[in-house]
């Protein structure tokens, strides 16, 4: 066990995620753009993506996620000490989309911020959750994955629009004895790549205005097959360091739930690694590329599947990348 741990543990008690009844097939995009369901597929491994509803923001997909998370956990929203939400797409630049949930789940007592680490939003919540609660600071966090990417995708751009969808994923953090829950986390940064995934428009460089808008600065902007060199790579990272610090190795994992970027680049973690199929969950091919919400998406689908599925004692690996660049896991015993 690595020095890093304090006097007290953090567990993953609760889990819940939400996607939008709405779907998008690649049929639907082969009348939309110059693409065919065979270039996705091949490409991406997506099928199919939801999407919201124009009447639903950011807390409103948190809210339906969050109220699952906390009935699984068997916490109440007054008992929260923290709400800790990743995202991109908040309802509005402030107040923050944490501070709308709190009060949508009369989270009383929780203090309530945002996050942005693009893909990796909701493992940079996860692993500030675990320093919370191991140094005395909460006891009780819930935190949450949402992405409305259908608000900034440009859907006459083929080389973005058939990837993104939208959805939420949330989880409720606890106390536990030292040794349980949580083992370790590795977060990382590097701010020189910040031009591979960006949405250029809406901050203080670049306010919205018709000159912007008409430059589509409104709309996320990637540039894939550069991203995709450094995924694999920096996937493959957080896994070894993260292992390496609670002594183990990936033969010793049940479970890998990687983001859900790209098909091809989940493959490539899982080679590298030496993991066989049946470790790996995916579920990019029904949802697509959810950014920060899909790690808890994809877990709670697993979870929601057959409660047996994952045993306790069961070794879990979440691995994510994404924009700034931003990379980062949480190794857990469920
Ligand atoms: O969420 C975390 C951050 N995101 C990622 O890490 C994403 C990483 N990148 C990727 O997943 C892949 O790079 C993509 C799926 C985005 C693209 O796949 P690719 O194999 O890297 O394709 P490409 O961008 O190199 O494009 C290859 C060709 C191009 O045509 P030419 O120039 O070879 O004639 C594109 O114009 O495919 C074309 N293309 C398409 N064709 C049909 C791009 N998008 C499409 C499309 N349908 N939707």
């Amino acid at each position: 066990m690595s020095g890093e741990r304090f006097l007290k543990g953090a567990k993953i008690t609760g889990v819940g995620y939400y996607v939008p009844e709405k779907i998008l097939t690649n049929a639907d995009f082969e009348k939309m753009v110059d693409t065919s369901d065979e270039w996705i597929v091949e490409r991406s491994g997506i099928r199919e993506r939801h999407i919201a509803r124009d009447d639903q923001a950011a807390s409103d997909l948190s809210y339906e996620a969050s109220i699952k998370a906390l009935e699984d956990a068997g916490v109440k929203a007054e008992e929260l000490d923290q709400i800790i939400l990743g995202t991109a797409t908040s309802d509005m630049i402030f107040p923050s989309t944490a501070c709308l949930l709190q009060e949508m789940l009369g989270a009383k007592n929780a203090a309530a911020y945002d996050l942005t680490a693009a893909c990796s939003g909701f493992i940079f919540g996860l692993s500030i959750a675990d320093s919370m609660i191991s140094s005395g600071k909460a006891k009780k966090i819930l935190v949450v994955g949402v992405e409305i990417l259908s608000r900034i995708t440009d859907y006459t751009d083929r080389a973005t629009c058939v990837l993104f969808g939208d959805g939420a994923g949330a989880m409720v953090v606890e106390e536990c004895p030292p040794g349980e829950g949580i083992l370790s986390t590795f977060i990382k940064t590097d701010g020189k790549y910040s031009d591979l995934l960006y949405l250029p428009g809406g901050g203080s460089r670049s306010p919205l205005t018709e000159e912007t808008l008409k430059k589509g600065e409104q709309y996320l902007h990637m540039r894939g097959s550069e991203l995709f060199k450094y995924a694999v790579k920096a996937m493959v990272q957080a896994a070894k360091e993260t292992l390496d610090k609670a002594g183990l190795g990936p033969e010793d994992v049940d479970f890998l739930v990687p983001h859900q970027a790209n098909i091809r680049i989940i493959e490539g973690v899982r080679k590298r690694l030496k993991l066989k199929k049946e470790q790996l969950v995916i579920n990019i091919d029904r949802v697509g590329n959810t950014s920060t919400a899909s790690i808890p998406i994809a877990f709670g689908e697993l979870v929601e599947s057959d409660k047996k599925i994952v045993k306790k004692g069961d070794l879990v690996l979440f691995v994510a990348f994404g924009g700034g660049l931003t990379w980062g896991a949480i190794l857990f015993r469920r």
